[in-house]
């Protein structure tokens, strides 16, 4: 606000300059406003984590809600719940981290960035925030610091079947799930070393129906090596109860889950032990780039050559062929075995000819008469004219039926015929 003023008030300054220290003041207390907005609006949070352990940062709408509306909430008490989305990216990147994935079911629910770090190293991760009532923006710094630490070296995965990815990483949640392995396990020195959506490892997508959920990968990791009941993981009983298809296999008294939804299904249970695993081979030797000299390059010998005859023939020669007799056969029955109308004309008794033509006639005038509104009336509606005489009468004037078609004239010819 006090930036996109500064030229009138510099004007504004300059014109007054009654007093250049209360001028001086101004500028100074402008400049610290500016440098507020500028860099109080975006909050760096810096958090330092240990590589290999499971890592969640939960991004609280509230938090960003502040951001967008301040004054309104000092001044007048009123407190936005607006729906949100994030975008998070490692700055200066288009993306995240490999490691560090994000989630957020819907615009009213928080959050979460999540992963498990491999490396020690630093990242720095923009996340910013839209208000989608507003669309203001507003940016937040997360600065992960990663520091080396000591490999578990017995490691378990288990599935929950009956969750969904977000609904397991709030902290509160996440211990539950702990506590209830670390008694699995007899140990409380368990980590969380990765939990991932089964979607992301080829899962379905769940019917959407009550009951139904995506389910979620959790490895935990310990120095202490794996209980009874772990192991029992790794008998051939097991194994084979689990290929016949038993549905909830949990070996005897080894039931730790208290709250059903976190249960973990016993057969897509998997260990680690990574003391067991085999160094890894060792890195191949560098050559000289150069390579040995190998003797004088022989070609390789052309193919025999083939003989296409019988292929074209068949190809092309036989379609051809029977194109050629099909045409000669349409071509007799279109025009050799026609009789033509003058044949058919004398065949024909001459009644049966003469109505023929009749109906022709009336056909041809009644089409010519459907072409066009103001046609000439056709000549069986007209009057009736003496044959004899060649006299016509006047046309009818009118339509009813009680005026006959035929008026009674004055005839020469009738008038002499005996009555
Ligand atoms: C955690 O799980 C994801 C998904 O399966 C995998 O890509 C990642 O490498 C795992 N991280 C560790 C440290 O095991």
């Amino acid at each position: 606000m006090c930036c996109t003023e500064r030229a009138r008030l510099r004007l504004v300054l300059s014109i007054t300059a009654q007093n250049k220290m209360a001028g001086c003041r101004s500028w100074i207390l402008c400049f610290t406003v500016c440098a507020v907005s500028v860099f109080g609006a975006t909050a760096e949070i810096k958090v330092t984590i240990p590589v290999g352990r499971f890592f969640t940062y939960e991004l609280m709408r509230e938090t960003f809600q502040n951001d967008f509306e301040p004054l309104s909430r000092i001044y007048a008490g009123h407190l936005y719940d607006d729906p949100m989305i994030f975008k998070c990216n490692r700055q200066n990147f288009p993306d995240l981290p490999e490691w560090l994935r994000f989630t957020q079911r819907h615009p009213y629910d928080n959050g979460f960035l999540y992963g498990t770090p491999t490396a020690p190293g630093k990242t720095i991760v923009e996340i910013y925030a839209v208000n989608k009532r507003s669309y203001e923006t507003t940016r937040h710094i997360l600065v992960i610091k990663m520091v080396a630490e000591k490999m578990l070296p017995f490691q378990a995965e288990f599935f929950i079947q009956l969750r969904e990815i977000e609904k397991v990483l709030p902290s509160s949640v996440q211990d539950e799930i702990k506590a209830d392995l670390q008694r699995l396990w007899e140990t409380d020195t368990l980590e969380v070393v990765n939990i991932t959506n089964a979607l992301d490892r080829g899962g379905r997508v769940p019917l959407p129906l009550a009951g139904h959920y995506e389910g979620v990968y959790v490895k935990v990791g310990s120095e202490r090596y794996f209980s009874e009941c772990l192991l029992k993981v790794l008998t051939a009983e097991h194994t084979r109860q689990c290929q016949a298809g038993a549905r909830i296999k949990v070996p005897g008294g080894c039931n730790f889950c208290r709250i059903p939804g976190n249960c973990i299904t016993w057969c897509r249970t998997e260990l680690f032990d990574l003391t067991k695993q085999e160094p890894a081979p060792p890195a191949p030797t560098m050559g000289s780039g150069v390579l040995e000299g190998g003797g004088d390059f022989t070609p390789l010998e052309s193919p025999p050559s083939r003989d296409y005859f019988p292929d074209y023939i068949v190809t092309v020669l036989v379609p051809l062929i029977i194109i050629i007799i099909l045409c000669l056969l349409l071509a007799y029955i279109m025009f050799g075995r026609r009789e033509g109308v003058e044949k058919r004309d004398a065949k024909t008794n001459q009644i049966q000819l003469h109505h023929h033509h009749t109906i022709h006639g009336n056909t041809d005038e009644l089409r010519r008469m459907a072409g066009d509104r103001s046609a000439t009336p056709p000549l069986s509606t007209l009057p009736m004219f003496n044959s004899r005489t060649g006299e016509r009468a006047p046309p009818l004037q009118s339509d009813s039926p009680t005026v006959p078609l035929i008026r009674a004239q004055h005839d020469p010819y009738t008038d002499t015929l005996p009555r």
